[in-house]
């Protein structure tokens, strides 16, 4: 009988070694913290499907976003929830639009210290409940749409955000949004892009958050998840528009997508983990099925090892406040 002489086991024998071992790290800076704000509200109300999140007044959404930057969060990204909408979306491209106002309202609130970002796309906006505009037969007119993007990427850089994230998945959106900020005198406006988004089903309880009015679905330009190369496509072709940082969503399905991204640019890598995930961690922890604070630091650590650099999740406070204990 031989013994091994190589043991990896040796270096996984107590949490000193492992801790020295390991290959992944996550800080709480590299976490970003999606909030909802909805106009008219004057008590945060709770969202049945994501537990723990809630849509923000005006005046919790500030005590929260000074919350999020006590705990360290990276950065913050805003939702806004409009009281009505019509078929352009006008109340996103409005400076007084809840989305806008919002941003101002944390701007004055944190500052510099954290790094404000915001969702820039019409869904919320729109009765159709579409990302774009509609052309007369219906179809989502790519170029129309992204003409209002430029604009409601002005309004938002106006209000103070200093990353705007275009999540509409329009052609040629980082390109034009660019062009518009630069000649607006927004040059230092940095653009996180939804490079690489799925058509995907777990965004369901998102959409309860913000009372999205679609019907249907989005697959005439979101992309299929059965691709990965055209995904590769996205990123090439957002980089070269100017993205400062692109990002695959959803993360814990599309890890191979997120490594190979990872791969091919130099420009530094984000990952939504979105409301479908955080949704079925909490169902099945709420029925003692998994234990959720391992899961929850499990799907991140996975997520970092995959190749995002930065990690969009809904439990970024938490994770944050956890990650300063362990430290
Ligand atoms: C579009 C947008 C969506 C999400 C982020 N930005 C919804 C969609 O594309 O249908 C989903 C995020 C999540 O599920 O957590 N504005």
């Amino acid at each position: 009988m031989t013994y091994p002489r190589i043991r990896p086991r040796r270096l996984r024998r107590t949490a000193a070694l492992r801790r020295l071992v390991s290959e992944t790290r996550l800080a709480p800076a590299e976490l970003v913290l999606p909030m909802f704000v909805k106009e008219g509200l004057a008590e945060p109300r709770p969202i049945a499907s994501l537990p723990g999140v809630v849509q923000h007044s005006r005046e919790s959404l500030r005590k929260a976003a000074a919350e999020a930057v006590r705990a360290g969060v990276g950065g913050i990204m805003l939702f806004g929830v409009p009281a009505s909408r019509d078929a352009t979306g006008s109340g996103g491209l409005d400076p007084d639009g809840i989305l806008n106002v919002a941003i101002r309202d944390v701007v004055a609130e944190v500052g510099d210290v954290t790094v404000v970002m915001s969702d820039l796309c019409l869904d919320e906006f729109t009765s159709h409940g579409h990302c774009g505009l509609l052309a007369a037969d219906g179809s989502v007119d790519n170029d129309a749409t992204v003409a209002a993007y430029a604009e409601m990427a002005v309004a938002q850089a106006d209000a103070g955000a200093g990353m705007l994230g275009p999540s509409g998945m329009m052609d040629g959106q980082i390109g034009v949004i660019r062009q518009a900020l630069d000649a607006a005198g927004h040059t230092d406006t940095a653009l996180l892009a939804y490079a690489v988004k799925y058509a995907s089903s777990f965004y369901g309880p998102f959409r309860d958050a913000v009372e999205s009015a679609l019907v249907g679905d989005r697959r005439t330009y979101q992309q299929d998840p059965a691709n990965v190369r055209e995904s590769l496509r996205e990123v090439e072709l957002d980089v070269a528009e100017g993205a400062d940082v692109v990002m695959v969503k959803p993360a814990l399905p599309y890890l191979d997508v997120l490594s190979a991204v990872r791969d091919l640019v130099q420009v530094p890598v984000a990952a939504y983990q979105v409301s479908g995930e955080y949704a079925m961690v909490e169902a099945a922890a709420a029925n003692g099925w998994v234990e959720r604070d391992r899961v929850i630091m499990e799907s991140l650590t996975a997520i970092r090892r995959a190749g995002a650099q930065i990690i969009l999740t809904y439990w970024a406070v938490e994770a944050a406040h956890a990650l300063r204990e362990l430290d």
